[in-house]
């Protein structure tokens, strides 16, 4: 068996972009006949090997993918074209409150989402006060997801994600929200992660972070890979290109 934690082979994601809410029932029979979508190819042909244990950071401006990428990689999108193969179980930390349901409460929410990342509901029952204490967030155990802030609600996925102990962990963006303290609890976790041997995505437009943490960096650039590497090295060619 290979030693990939995560293998992509020519993947290729296409959108499909919906053109002008017609006004006029005469447009509307118009745009009938002609094409109302267009394509719109978030990813091209990208051909990625991440071997267990590597913490790889994804760079790259605005739409160009990263985060089209990380869908894939934790199945919340299909690829249009290509092969991807998994190995182990993924946590993902996509974009704020995703998953969340802003109805039920904290615990609720936490409940719910230990299950849907594969725990048992008993296992979750049972870090329920682990899960909210790690968060922070006693005093708003009980309150529904909607009254909670950006950074609480990062801060309650973080939680979740990192109590269901994934083989890989996927981190889109998110970290960013979280003050100072949070963030530097969240990077001794993903840490913690690096040593215990997990394989960690993670998309970040903060390039200190990406030095700091990851040990390859690739950068996307309109649905391709522009660069693959050392981490200094490609947000030192990333950013000279976008200067
Ligand atoms: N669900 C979707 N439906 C249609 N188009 C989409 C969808 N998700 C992404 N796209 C398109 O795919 C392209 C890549 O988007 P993606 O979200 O992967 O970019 P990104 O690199 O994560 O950008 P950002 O830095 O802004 O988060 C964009 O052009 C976007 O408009
Ligand atoms: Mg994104």
């Amino acid at each position: 068996m290979s030693d990939a934690a995560i293998q992509l082979q020519d993947v290729s994601k296409r959108f499909r972009l919906a053109h002008h809410p017609v006004a006029t029932l005469k447009g509307a029979v118009a745009s009938f006949w002609k094409r109302r979508f267009e394509d719109l190819w978030a990813l091209k042909s990208l051909s990625l090997e991440v071997p267990r244990g590597q913490t790889l950071a994804v760079v790259g401006r605005n739409g160009s993918g990263k985060s089209t990428l990380l869908g894939l990689i934790g199945r919340i999108y299909l690829p249009t074209a290509g092969h991807i193969e998994i190995h182990g179980r993924v946590a993902a930390l996509l974009e704020l409150g995703a998953g969340f349901h802003p109805d039920l409460t904290g615990e609720q929410n936490v409940l719910l989402n230990g299950v849907i990342l594969g725990m048992r509901e008993r296992d979750v029952r049972k870090s329920l006060d682990d899960i909210i204490h790690f968060a922070e967030l006693e005093k708003f155990r009980d309150a529904p997801l909607r009254s909670y802030s950006a950074g609480m609600t990062m801060r309650l996925g973080f939680a979740v994600a990192v109590f269901t102990d994934p083989q890989i962990l996927l981190i889109d963006e998110v970290l960013a929200v979280g003050d100072q303290a949070f963030q530097a609890k969240c990077l001794r976790e993903i840490q913690r992660f690096q040593e215990s041997g997990r394989t960690i995505v993670f998309v970040s437009h903060d390039l200190d972070t990406v030095r700091r943490v990851s040990g390859r960096a690739i950068w996307l650039h309109e649905g391709a890979l522009r660069a693959d590497g050392d981490p200094e090295a490609v947000v030192k060619e990333y950013l000279s290109a976008t200067a």
